[in-house]
């Protein structure tokens, strides 16, 4: 394959159909073989470098567990605070030293195009684990990834995103994948917090179908899919904002139940409240599976890049 050897991986519409395909296979075969051996020692001797400006839980251990379980080690900037960020350092210099370590950097910022000044500073491959409002295409490949395993396909799916879609980082790399496939999407937010018109003007010229509204029982009453989010409070400059929207859309068993059809549901993670925990015994309810997938994508996209697969 070697398509995305030594590639950076920053923006959802960076792929080709060919390259996601690539991906998809690597991550199938890398939990195939996981299953049986645990770990593997396809990246031994090589070593990944975590530089998380913003708070993570499943992106920085499922990266770390994916580089453990294919023999590699990890290193890590560990806190801002902690780290020679507190000094005044700048992101490029931070980059530029880490890169002197590591073959791999995989990196999280508040500021969008972060990730790509990172890429353009240093000659290793260069993983975007999400800048600020902008991309998060990592979630967005085993999203992808999770709806092909939950679905049995990719193709001509109705799927409905609801939440943040003006701030959300990982609705706009999964459009961005999933647009290769032919669906037609539900943008389902409050007035405000709509998904970008760039974004979604994109998807009309790809040829998805776009419908947006604040109706989400209408929406998910015609998708196969719905994909919770949760309002970004971090990007809000006016807190009584957020106070105002937060709580938004809320989805519950009963709202479930009501559908009459079996609906795969997803969320990235972290919760706040829009999923109630009743919902979680669903069997449409896919978002814990979602996140053990994201250790095989992100084994698939470390070996690439690194020239292993
Ligand atoms: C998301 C993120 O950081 O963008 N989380 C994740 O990576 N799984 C979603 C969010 O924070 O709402």
């Amino acid at each position: 394959m070697g398509t995305l050897k030594n590639k950076d991986i920053l923006h959802g519409n960076q792929f080709t159909r060919k390259e996601i395909d690539a991906i998809v296979r690597t991550a199938a075969q890398m939990e195939k073989e996981l299953k049986g051996k645990g770990s593997l020692n396809l990246l031994k001797g090589k070593i990944l470098v975590t530089l998380f400006f913003e708070p993570s839980t499943r992106t920085r251990l499922s990266f770390e567990a994916a580089m453990q379980r294919l023999g590699g080690g990890v290193i890590s900037m560990g806190s801002v605070e902690g780290s020679s960020v507190a000094k005044g350092e700048t992101l490029t210099d931070t980059a530029q030293t880490v890169a002197q370590y590591a073959d791999v950097i995989v990196v999280r910022h508040p500021r969008i195009g972060s990730a790509k000044e990172v890429a353009d500073t240093v000659s290793i491959p260069v993983i975007n684990a999400g800048d600020g409002a902008g991309q998060h295409p990592t979630q967005a490949l085993l999203d992808l990834y999770t709806i092909r395993k939950e679905l049995g396909t990719l193709k001509n799916l109705s799927i409905t995103l609801v939440g943040d879609l003006k701030n959300g980082r990982t609705v706009h790399a999964l459009v961005e994948v999933l647009s290769h496939f032919g669906a037609s999407f539900y943008f389902v937010s409050p007035a405000i917090l709509r998904m970008p018109e760039e974004i979604a003007a994109r998807m009309r010229e790809k040829g998805c179908m776009v419908t947006e509204t604040e109706d989400l029982a209408l929406a998910a009453s015609k998708s196969d899919l719905v994909y919770m989010t949760r309002i970004q409070k971090e990007r809000f400059a006016d807190q009584s904002e957020y106070e105002k929207l937060k709580g938004s859309y809320i989805l519950n068993r009963e709202f479930v139940e009501r559908l009459n059809k079996k609906i795969t549901i997803l969320h990235p993670l972290p919760r706040v409240d829009e999923i109630n925990p009743d919902v979680d015994s669903y069997p449409g309810a896919a978002y814990f599976r979602q996140m053990r997938n994201g250790v095989y994508v992100r084994m698939a996209l470390l070996a690439l890049v690194l020239g292993k697969r």
